[in-house]
């Protein structure tokens, strides 16, 4: 299965050295996150160093090392969404979720919370992202709403 699909990507690269970051990057579309196995795989048939892939991995924030839930909430953490309490609502649903401490995806992998910079709509704070659709003034009410509605698989 996993010889498949890296099949697929490395035809698709022609076995160029030079693609590692599209290589990545189809890699996290076909397998979910980027796992140690598949750069594995790629660094022995690249003749390429499995640390070149870590390193563009770990250096570009739009790689997971990690499986993601399948419902992403994203919270602005930027400076007016901390100042209209973004905080509190982060640890609501956090404890929603029962994530533990420093674990960003639900145990039953329903959920990812991560948190980012200022998205750039500041006049709505806090602001807060599921599954790319903005909540603007959220509040700890509409968060739980809002789980509870993704979770009933009403999407949102
Ligand atoms: S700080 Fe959150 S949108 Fe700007």
């Amino acid at each position: 299965m996993i010889d498949k699909q890296c099949e697929q990507i490395l035809d698709k690269y022609h076995n160029e050295k030079g693609s590692v970051i599209s290589i990545l990057q189809d890699m996290q579309e076909s397998f979910g996150y980027i796992r140690e196995d598949v750069i594995n795989w790629f660094a022995e048939r690249l003749n390429i160093p499995s640390s070149n892939f870590f390193g563009v991995t770990t250096f570009y924030a739009q790689f997971y090392l990690k499986p993601r839930g399948k419902n992403i909430i994203t919270a602005c953490c930027g400076t007016a969404c901390h100042v209209k309490g973004s905080g509190p609502i982060i640890s609501k649903i956090r404890k929603e979720l029962k994530l533990p401490a420093g674990e960003t995806t639900s145990s039953d992998g329903k959920f990812t919370v991560e948190s980012v910079a200022c998205v750039g709509a500041c006049s709505i704070a806090p602001v807060f992202i599921a599954n790319k659709k903005v909540f603007g003034k959220m509040t700890s009410e509409k968060a739980a709403e809002m789980l509870k509605e993704i979770d009933k698989g009403k999407g949102v």
